[in-house]
């Protein structure tokens, strides 16, 4: 039997591969989406920013209960968690979430086949479920496998004792005390849930900060902010082994004055980054070319070395966020169809969902004195703003950078409540190269959170803020 031919298979759907798949059919293609997992939504929805979102907002509820209310003048009972329970509620919201996407695909008539791709030439793959082989042929192929948590080569992940994030959002258990080795997103995002429901985090950074690739002043600002809710860090400190013993795990580790230090805990959670996925795709074979890391090497238009193929998202590198990889599987169809598409690498924006949160556009202080670039700064703290005291949520700051001849917005870096929603306006400004003086100039509601870029916008543009 000839294999079954389409203009363009995605393989992986993830946010890149999914979405990717839509926008082609809107675009006319016949498409179809081949996944590993009966499951949509690849590590985003399944084991990634949903189930992460979903366990953040359950223990922020618990958080306040027992921090915030009475400060409210709410009393309350003897205040518990229902552990199981809220494991469970995150489940279902992976359930529905999921299941919006097999819907999505039927609307749109995207074809769903459940199965490992791999290559056979440019043009044809075979795709394995459980044992059973089938061939597919198209004109397009779209790579959009994902990553994969990396392993450090001694303490490899049993799932138990030393996990990834993928245990870490299925523990049976609130521990007692959890090791986070590295202190980026992974790291203090899950050791947010598990702080604030009341175990001990310590936190083993090899570096001499918190969110090394962020604004500095925003990891300082917010390992301040975590100290509050059980964390500890240990900065500069190197992992060099671990032990396992009577259920509990030893993480050993120099710290930065060079003497032997261990933390025992009952689970290491490593979350030092992500590998790209190209397991058993036989990438090579259609002639896709990966560098020395093992991302797929893509040009501009994000076509691979064989140009029918292109590639996406977290497995080429750069920002592992799902937004990116959705703007790249946009970006990649559209060329495809031959439509002029857009994509601005500057204007991504990075949001840490811990309390306070953090969230990012374009160039931090430090990229902009490694790039020898002049900048001036606009910065206006969260205590001095109506709505934050109002809320009882004075911790953080938003920081505008712009450039001082021409006023430009360079980056805006912002940690305190609700940036994760806030940092929208600061994207718009940039991909619009809007001026600091623009954003100030703009009537923003009050008592919003949102009057902070407003206030530091005018800080920036002429140390004209009114409320510092
Ligand atoms: P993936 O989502 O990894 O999807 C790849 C899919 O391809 C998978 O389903 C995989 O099974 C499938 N696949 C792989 N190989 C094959 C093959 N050969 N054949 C068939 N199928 C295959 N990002 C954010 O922007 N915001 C967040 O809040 C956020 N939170 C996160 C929290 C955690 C705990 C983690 C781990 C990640 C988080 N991320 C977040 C990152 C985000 O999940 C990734 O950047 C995003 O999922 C990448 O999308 P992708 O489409 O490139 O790949
Ligand atoms: P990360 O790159 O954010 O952080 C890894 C940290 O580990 C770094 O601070 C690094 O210096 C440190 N490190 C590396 N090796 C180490 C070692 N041997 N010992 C101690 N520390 C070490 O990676 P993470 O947290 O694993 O996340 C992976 C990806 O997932 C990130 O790229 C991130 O973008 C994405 N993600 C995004 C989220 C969001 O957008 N909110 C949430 C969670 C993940």
């Amino acid at each position: 039997m000839s294999a079954e031919e389409f203009d363009l298979i995605v393989i992986g759907a993830g946010p890149g591969g999914y979405v990717a798949g839509i926008r082609a059919a809107q675009l006319g293609m016949k498409v179809a989406v081949v996944n590993k997992y009966d499951k949509l939504g690849g590590t985003c929805l399944n084991v990634g920013c949903i189930p992460s979102k979903a366990l953040l907002d359950s223990s922020e509820h618990y958080h306040q209960a027992i921090e915030k209310f009475a400060l409210h003048g709410i009393k309350t009972g003897k205040v518990s968690v229902d552990f199981k329970q809220m494991i469970q509620r995150k489940r279902d919201v992976i359930e529905n979430t999921v299941a919006g996407i097999d819907y999505l695909f039927k609307k749109n008539k995207v074809t769903k086949i459940v199965g490992h791709a791999s290559f056979v030439d440019k043009n044809n793959i075979i795709v394995d479920n459980k044992g059973e082989k089938s061939t597919y042929k198209a004109t397009n192929f779209l790579i959009a496998t994902g990553s994969k948590p990396t392993e450090l080569p001694f303490m490899k992940y049993d799932g138990k004792h030393i996990i990834s994030s993928t245990e870490a959002l299925e523990l049976e258990k609130i521990p007692k005390e959890l090791i986070v080795i590295g202190g980026g997103v992974i790291g203090l995002e899950l050791g947010s849930v598990y702080g604030r429901l009341g175990t001990k985090v310590s936190v083993v950074e090899f570096m001499d900060r918190i969110l090394p690739p962020m604004d500095a002043e925003l990891g300082k600002t917010l390992q301040r902010s975590l100290k509050k809710s059980n964390f500890e860090f240990h900065l500069k400190t190197k992992v060099t082994g671990c032990k396992i013993s009577r259920g509990k795990v030893t993480v050993e580790a120099e710290n930065k004055k060079g003497e032997a230090v261990s933390f025992k805990g009952d689970h290491a959670l490593v979350c030092v980054g992500r590998r790209p996925y190209t397991d058993g795709l036989n990438a090579g074979a259609a002639g896709v070319a990966l560098d020395e890391r093992g991302f797929i090497k893509v040009n501009d238009t994000l076509q691979t070395a064989a140009d029918n193929i292109y590639a996406i998202g977290d497995v080429i590198g750069g920002m592992m966020l799902a937004h990116k990889a959705e703007e790249e599987g946009v970006f990649a169809v559209e060329h495809m169809a031959e439509e002029i598409p857009h994509m601005n690498y500057n204007t991504i924006p990075g949001v840490v969902y811990t309390w306070p949160e953090v969230a990012s556009v374009g160039k931090s202080e430090q990229d902009l004195k490694a790039d020898g670039k002049e900048y001036k700064v606009g910065k206006f703290p969260f205590k001095a703003s109506g709505r934050a005291r109002a809320s009882e949520e004075t911790d953080g700051f938003v920081k505008v950078l712009a450039d001082p001849a021409t006023d430009e917005v360079l980056g805006v870096h912002m940690i305190g409540p609700r940036c994760s929603d806030m940092i929208a306006e600061a994207v718009l400004a940039m991909e619009y190269k809007a001026s600091a003086e623009d954003i100030a100039t703009i009537c923003h509601a009050h008592p919003t959170f949102t009057e902070a870029l407003k206030e530091d916008s005018l800080m920036a543009t002429a140390d004209r803020a009114i409320h510092v």
